[in-house]
């Protein structure tokens, strides 16, 4: 079929608008997806637990991918620090690319996917939008579950997740050189989806 193995690589930082991207045009085009930050923060909550974050990493199951359960900002932070190191990196390596091979399509979204997970992906795109603008959506989203914060400390989190993110030696948070960037600090979401599935479009029609 004319999908097998098109891949969307949509990289960016925390709370970019890059995760509700990946998942309508997921929806749209029928592909499957793949939130890659999980797995971070999975081996990140088996890190808070007292596991050995590579050993954690090694033996990761699906089963330990429970989205709504890994989306505290503790598990983000340690998710970030974890994810510094390059053991833990390589042992999520296998499971991310035989996911962008997939039958019928898949998008993954994360830091590295355009650089390092998937260089060969037939779209990149690599979501921004300002930090405070980012800071705020993670404030309403964490506040309407019921999770206590401030917005300082919101604010605070997303600047060290950056700073970790894109200073790390092995594969920092940047933009693939043929990444088309989509900066959503004015944008509606609608708009932003909008021109995420023409570029997948015009890339699919081509070939
Ligand atoms: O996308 P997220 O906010 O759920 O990701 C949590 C952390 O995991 C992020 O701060 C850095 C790390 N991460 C990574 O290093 N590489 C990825 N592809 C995805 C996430």
């Amino acid at each position: 079929s004319t999908t097998r193995g098109f891949t969307v690589a949509i990289d960016g930082p925390a709370a970019s608008g890059k995760g509700t991207i990946s998942k309508a045009v997921a929806e749209h085009f029928g592909f499957a997806h793949l939130d890659t930050g999980l797995l971070y923060r999975a081996v990140g909550a088996k890190v808070l637990l007292g596991i050995e974050p590579v050993a954690a990493a090694r033996a990761l199951v699906p089963e330990d991918l429970d989205s709504d359960a890994l989306r505290t900002p503790e598990i983000a932070q340690e998710a970030s620090k974890v994810a510094a190191l390059p053991e833990v990196r390589a042992a999520l390596v296998d499971f991310q690319r035989s996911f962008a091979a997939r039958a019928g399509g898949a998008v993954l979204d994360g830091r590295d996917i355009g650089t390092v997970i998937c260089p060969a992906a037939q779209v990149k795109l690599f979501v921004i939008a300002d930090a405070v603008v980012r800071a705020r959506r993670r404030f309403a989203e964490l506040t309407e579950k019921g999770i206590q914060t401030t917005f300082e400390d919101v604010l605070a989190d997303v600047h060290a997740r950056d700073e970790r993110d894109m200073g790390r030696v092995d594969a920092p948070l940047r933009a693939a050189d043929d990444a088309v960037e989509i900066d959503t600090t004015e944008m509606k979401i609608a708009d932003a989806v909008a021109a995420a599935v023409a570029l997948i479009e015009a890339k699919r029609d081509t070939g």
